[in-house]
């Protein structure tokens, strides 16, 4: 028994922002982040009423329709984001709930693995069918950044990366073994956890930094207030953090490695590939991989220029795409990788 993807789906806001349109907000240039990132625009999502589950469902509405089956086939649920709706419960439940699924017999799971979330949701449902445990698994990512992001000068490092948007797909058992998820593969290194990271509110204390005092000193004799204090608002200390260059250095690493892991574990090799969807970090980072591996650019799918970096959503947003415009075909092999926060990476080979 295999695992194939029945149904893709995909939704991102109406609002469209441009590079020149963050200038209001910072000092920044439509070159600056077209030559570093690539991108040239990203969504929005509407504040107040759209949400990463509202977005998530649209996805999933579409994604069930593709697969030709109704809501109420669905047994399982896996979302990842790190722009959840609420710190608990999970995106999931909220999901199940907006999607009007009201069978209690099915579960809902929350997957927090940043960029790799899609990979890594992928590489659970896959266990779930081949174990016969679930026959129509909803998998999403959906992310709303704008939501949270510093969009003074001090944070444009961050925040003209990154967009809103959410994918969906649909995984069902297949009993041709040829088609289908043909192997993924997961990792991660703690060491660099905070190099890429949103680590308030959190329930850290400032543990992991020589200087606590700026998250706000509380006296341990006194219960809670140390999650979100003023400390952390004065500071501005509620925004992502990233070290560009770092993370561009292991990246570029660690998505060759998986991508040639999973094609070494399946005897095939880069030139077999009919379609590379890299997560949508950066179009630098795409282009170096496919360098370096030696890609053509018909093998190699990338939207991060309409839609900037969309976490754990680039994936399933750049499936559905291409399944859209007819690029991946019956038949094709097709190979997913993603790296982010954690860090964690890893990589997913289908033969559509
Ligand atoms: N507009 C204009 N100037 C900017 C902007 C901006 N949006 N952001 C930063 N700058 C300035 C900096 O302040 C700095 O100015 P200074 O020299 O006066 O101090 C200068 O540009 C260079 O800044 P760096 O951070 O050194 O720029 P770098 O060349 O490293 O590019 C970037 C930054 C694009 C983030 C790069 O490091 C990179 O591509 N890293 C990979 C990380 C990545 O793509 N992450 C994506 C999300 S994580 C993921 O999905 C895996």
């Amino acid at each position: 028994m295999n695992t194939k993807i029945a149904g893709v789906g995909y939704y991102v806001p109406e609002k469209i922002v441009t590079n020149n349109d963050l200038k209001q907000y910072m000092d920044t240039t439509d070159e600056w982040i077209q030559e570093r990132t690539g991108i040239k625009e990203r969504r929005h999502a509407e504040k107040h009423k759209e949400t990463t589950t509202t977005m998530a469902t649209e996805a999933a509405k579409k994604a069930i329709e593709n697969a030709g089956i109704s809501k109420e086939d669905i047994d399982f649920i896996i979302f990842a984001t790190i722009s959840p709706d609420y710190y608990f419960p999970g995106c999931g439940v909220l999901l199940q709930r907006e999607l009007g699924i009201t069978n209690t017999s099915i579960g809902a799971l929350d997957i927090r693995n940043q960029c790799s979330g899609f990979i890594y949701a992928l590489s659970v449902a896959d266990k779930f069918v081949k174990t016969g445990t679930y026959k129509n698994i909803l998998v999403v990512g959906s992310e709303m950044h704008s939501m949270g992001l510093d969009y003074s000068t001090r944070g444009r490092g961050v925040s003209v990366i990154f967009g809103d948007g959410a994918g969906a797909v649909i995984l069902q058992p297949t009993a041709d073994e040829s088609k289908g998820i043909l192997t993924t593969h997961l990792h991660s290194d703690g060491t660099y956890a905070e190099e890429l990271s949103l680590i308030n509110p959190g329930c850290h204390g400032g543990h992991y930094d020589d200087d606590k005092e700026k998250y706000g000193y509380v006296s341990p004799e006194v219960p809670g207030e140390i999650f979100v204090t003023q400390a952390m608002l004065d500071n501005h200390l509620l925004y992502p953090y990233m070290n560009g260059q770092l993370v561009f250095k292991n990246a570029i690493v660690r998505f060759k490695e998986v991508i040639m892991e999973a094609l070494e574990a399946t005897q095939l090799k880069p030139e077999d590939l009919d379609m590379f969807i890299p997560h949508q970090a950066n179009l630098r980072i795409s282009q170096y991989i496919q360098k370096t591996m030696g890609l053509s650019d018909d093998q190699v799918f990338n939207n991060i220029q309409k839609y900037g970096n969309t976490t754990a959503a680039s994936i399933p947003i750049a499936l559905a795409e291409a399944c859209g415009e007819g690029k991946v075909k019956d038949g094709d092999l097709v190979c997913l990788a993603a790296f982010g926060s954690g860090f964690t990476w890893g990589s997913a080979l289908i033969r559509w």
